[in-house]
């Protein structure tokens, strides 16, 4: 069970991984769009670690402020790339630079977040 936490540990940080390294992808290639890998991949961040919540194997003691503090930014995260995708598709631009940067700080923020606090 240990071993099975720690693979579902790992797809989460792939998770970020992905979604991250789409931005960061982006940024260096100065088209600052959204992407659906970033879409994917923060997909893949809040299904293992909604999974990763449950408190398993037992006796596992979880920080469920810090859990929910994340779940909230995944979910305005979700909400920017959503609305920016939408608006992307419509004029055929990237979205505007600040919602750009602000997706980026929010996946890092919850990074952050994650092994800091
Ligand atoms: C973009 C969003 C997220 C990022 C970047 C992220 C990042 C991370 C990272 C790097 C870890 C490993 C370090 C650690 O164990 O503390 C982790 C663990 C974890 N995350 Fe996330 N996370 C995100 C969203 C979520 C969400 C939405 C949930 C749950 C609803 C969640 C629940 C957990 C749990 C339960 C752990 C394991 C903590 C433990 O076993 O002690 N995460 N997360």
């Amino acid at each position: 069970m240990d071993l099975l936490r720690n693979v579902v540990v790992f797809l989460h940080i792939v998770g970020f991984a992905i979604t991250f390294g789409a931005w960061t992808a982006e940024a260096a290639a100065r088209r600052f769009g959204f992407t659906r890998l970033m879409e994917y991949g923060l997909l893949l961040s809040l299904v293992t670690g909604l999974a990763l919540a449950a408190p398993w194997p037992a006796g596992i003691e979880l920080n469920y402020a810090k859990i929910g503090v994340k779940l909230a930014i995944l979910l305005v995260l979700g909400a920017v790339l959503g609305m920016g995708s939408a608006r992307q598709r419509r004029t055929g631009q990237p979205v505007p630079r600040a919602m750009f940067l602000v997706a980026g700080l929010l996946s890092l923020a919850a990074a952050g977040i994650a092994v800091l606090w």
